[in-house]
């Protein structure tokens, strides 16, 4: 299947991650019909907000950037692509799979955009003959700007489908590398451990959050400090991706720090909720 073939695409989750992904296929595939789905009024609400501002700097003005929807609607539409950024929640991830099962047909390809969870167990939640469709297609915050694109593949993944994957990142201006589905795959396993270990030195009291963040931008030359980019991710994304890497591997490196657990319990979840290791004023 080549892009041609990409007509009707379908975003389940229009958060963070969500919206972005939907506005960037919208901008590759003109023409195309790009749906984003979410269930909170408010996300929506935000997620049309943010096309009109992405539209607007990327001089876009004339670009359909995409529908907004509440729910799935109607099982008989067929998508070409379907791919999932809800809440980092295997169960819920799976329930969407069943769904875009419905919405699918021979040559769809099924992708979540999870950062950690098992790609292969999310495919088992697609008709057999389809499991083949199923690949990881992991982008990174905010999806506008980053290019990276890490395409994850099972044991059942088809080569047309990783063929259609690297042509779909070629069109979006990202770049791709393949990784066999693993727990936290590189990207999450190397960045989380990281943003863990910067966790528990701040509960050790070794350092200020703010001299943590400094260290590792001037002695490492990081764009960005640990604690900010976990505020940036998302406290909740990152102690469930840490959660899940301390699940498989069952490797004590792996175990969240119990700051990061405190920080998500008191909804301190870094910027999208005004506090998580700094305070945001906007
Ligand atoms: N935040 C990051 O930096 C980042 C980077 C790469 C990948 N991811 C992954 O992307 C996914 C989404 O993360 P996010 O940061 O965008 O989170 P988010 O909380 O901003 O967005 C998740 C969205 O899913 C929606 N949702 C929940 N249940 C739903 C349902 N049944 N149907 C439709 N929508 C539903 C929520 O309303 C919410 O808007 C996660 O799997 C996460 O691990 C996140």
């Amino acid at each position: 299947m080549g892009t041609n073939a990409m007509q009707k695409i379908l975003i389940a989750g229009g958060g963070a991650m969500g919206a972005g992904i939907g506005y960037i296929f919208a901008r590759a595939y003109p023409g195309a019909q790009v749906d984003v789905m979410d269930t909170s009024e408010k996300v929506r609400i935000q997620a049309a907000e943010s096309f009109e501002k992405w539209a607007k700097k990327d001089r876009e003005k004339d670009a359909e950037a995409g529908r907004i929807l509440g729910g799935f609607g109607k099982a008989q539409l067929q998508y070409d692509l379907m791919l999932e950024a809800v809440t980092e929640n295997l169960e819920l991830k799976k329930k969407i799979f069943n769904e875009f099962d419905l919405r699918s047909h021979d040559a769809s390809l099924f992708a979540s955009n999870t950062s950690s969870l098992s790609i292969t167990d999310l495919s088992t939640a697609v008709n057999p003959k389809r499991q083949g469709r199923v690949i990881g297609l992991h982008f990174f915050n905010p999806p506008r700007v980053m290019k990276l694109l890490e395409i994850i593949t099972t044991e059942a993944t088809d080569a047309s489908a990783l063929d259609l994957a690297r042509e779909m990142a070629v069109k979006l201006e990202k770049v791709p590398v393949i990784c066999k589905d693993a727990p936290g795959f590189i990207t999450s396993r190397l960045g989380i451990v990281l943003i863990n270990e910067a966790i528990f030195a701040l509960q050790e009291g070794l350092m200020s959050a703010e001299d943590i963040d400094t260290s590792m931008k001037l002695g490492y030359n990081f764009p960005m400090g640990p604690l900010s980019l976990a505020d940036f991710i998302g406290l909740d994304v990152v102690f469930a991706v840490t959660q899940t890497l301390y699940d498989n591997y069952q490797d004590s490196k792996y175990r969240p720090c119990m700051l990061l657990r405190k920080k998500v319990e008191a909804d301190h979840l870094g910027r999208k909720t005004g506090r998580g290791f700094f305070v945001y004023a906007d």
